[in-house]
């Protein structure tokens, strides 16, 4: 494997001592899911499904080695009983009404976690109708410029490390989605940025300022929304002068997740592509937040960069130039957080004979994202004590629409996302990479 990451290796990786904070921007249905899931699993009523960095183990050496250990026993992550979690959310709900209110979790899975839910307040948000037009919050920050609320955020950030003896903390983004925004001048250099930030600039969305605050506090940063957020020149060069992990955009966990499974399917076995319709009903918040079209075209962009670089119609114009994609959600309450899917795929093979494969998702996002809020937060910390700084590009595996940095083309398939996850965290530990030639077993 040629590619590599910045970073130490095994000598280098600070050990997970202390308390790790997880703070959430956002408390809703894939956040209170994934608090409630992780108490539940130190309860010891759950497994923790759906995680990598729990539940995966990682090959080392040779195959005949026999060495495969779980990655939590391999890399030095931050243990669930170590983890504090904090939120900001404009709603004033504390998680136990939140997640009552999301609907997600049965009252049976909620009960016995009630307690440790209902004592997560969100702290205000830093919140503005504008750029989420559906929702409506009492629990706000108050500020004369953008930059007065992005200090209060850094401040929100040391208090909960001091109030609850903290060694260290991550943000996860797990707010709603923001309108579109073409990045401009104000996102080009942190000089402009904070300029735009001080004169209440439009251009700075308030995702931008809990970024901004979490880089200036030492605090890795992982986006699990499209909006733009970390992903723009001002931010990644400020988390890389700043030594800070920053990763996004957009949790892999439904539709996309398996088209970045089925694209590179179809490549490698040369089968052309027509057409690619996706759609989708979903009745959660979210699903009405995406149903304004500000927030869905952000949504959309990401839904739709990653099949042309994964099929590359400008190699292989005979099988994938000008193939129709489209995707659409339409809001739909009754279904609630149970999203349900439906892909129409136009393939052709030999001698251009048409073909079709239908796919019918029936998921529940909250429960699919879960997992990946956690893996992302335990991955950021170890990124950030292994030395790790600005983009995480190994991190591409949870994301739809993963930063890259200028001038690259972002990797969209899933097994060679996981190829380069479990390899930098070789690289990380000193270990062999695992190139899969295999020649030396047949000498
Ligand atoms: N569930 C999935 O499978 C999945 C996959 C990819 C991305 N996402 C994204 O994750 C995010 C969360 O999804 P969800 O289902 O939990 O949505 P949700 O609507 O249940 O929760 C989002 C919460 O964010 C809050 N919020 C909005 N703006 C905020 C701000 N500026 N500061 C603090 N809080 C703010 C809202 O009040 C709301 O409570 C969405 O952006 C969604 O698009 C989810």
């Amino acid at each position: 494997m040629s590619d590599s990451s910045s970073g130490n290796t095994r000598g280098g990786v600070k050990p997970a001592a202390g308390k790790l904070g997880v703070l959430t921007v956002g408390l809703g249905a894939v956040s209170t899911t994934f608090m409630a899931g992780v108490e539940s699993v130190r309860r010891g009523h759950s497994r923790p499904i759906g995680s990598l960095t729990q539940m995966a183990t990682i090959r080392l050496g040779k195959r005949t080695e026999g060495r495969a250990p779980l990655i939590k026993d391999f890399v030095p992550l931050a243990e669930l009983d170590d983890l504090v979690f904090g939120a900001w959310d404009p709603i004033p709900d504390d998680a136990l009404t939140a997640a009552k209110k999301a609907g997600v979790l049965d009252e049976r899975d909620l009960a016995p976690v009630a307690d440790f839910l209902a004592a997560i307040k969100p702290m205000p948000a830093a919140f503005e109708t504008k750029y989420v037009a559906r929702i409506q919050g009492t629990n706000l920050k108050t500020g004369t410029t953008k930059r007065d609320l992005a200090e209060q955020i850094r401040k929100d950030i040391r208090d909960f490390i001091s109030r609850n003896d903290l060694d260290r903390a991550v943000v996860v983004w797990c707010a709603s989605t923001e309108i579109f925004i073409t990045p401009g001048p104000q996102h080009a250099t942190i000089e402009q940025f904070e300029r735009a930030m001080e004169r209440n600039d439009d251009a700075i969305a308030p995702s931008m300022l809990y970024a901004w605050a979490a880089i200036m506090e030492g605090v890795p940063f992982a986006n699990g929304a499209p909006n733009l957020c970390v992903d723009t020149l001002a931010l990644i060069d400020l988390a890389q002068r700043k030594g800070v992990p920053v990763s996004g955009k957009d949790f892999k966990t439904g539709q996309t997740w398996l088209k970045t499974v089925l694209a590179p399917a179809l490549k490698a076995r040369m089968l052309g592509l027509a057409g690619w319709y996706s759609t989708n009903i979903l009745g959660n918040r979210d699903g009405e937040v995406l149903d304004d079209p500000a927030s869905f075209k952000t949504k959309e962009e990401s839904k739709l960069s990653g099949l042309h670089t994964i099929l590359q119609p400008e190699v292989y114009p005979d099988l994938y130039k000008d193939f129709a994609h489209v995707v659409r959600i339409n809001y739909y309450p009754p279904r609630g957080d149970n999203k349900e899917g439906w892909d129409n795929i136009d393939i052709f093979g030999w001698m251009n004979y048409p073909m079709q494969i239908k796919i019918n998702f029936l998921c529940r996002d909250s429960i699919l994202a879960a997992p990946l809020v956690l893996d992302l937060a335990l991955l950021s910390d170890f990124a950030s004590r292994a030395g790790m700084k600005g983009i995480q590009e190994w991190l591409s595996f949870y994301y739809k629409s993963p930063m890259a940095a200028a001038g690259l083309q972002p990797e969209h398939d899933l097994f060679i996302q996981q190829t380069k996850l479990k390899n930098t965290m070789r690289h990380l530990m000193g270990e062999e990479q695992i190139t899969h030639l295999g020649l030396e077993y047949y000498t």
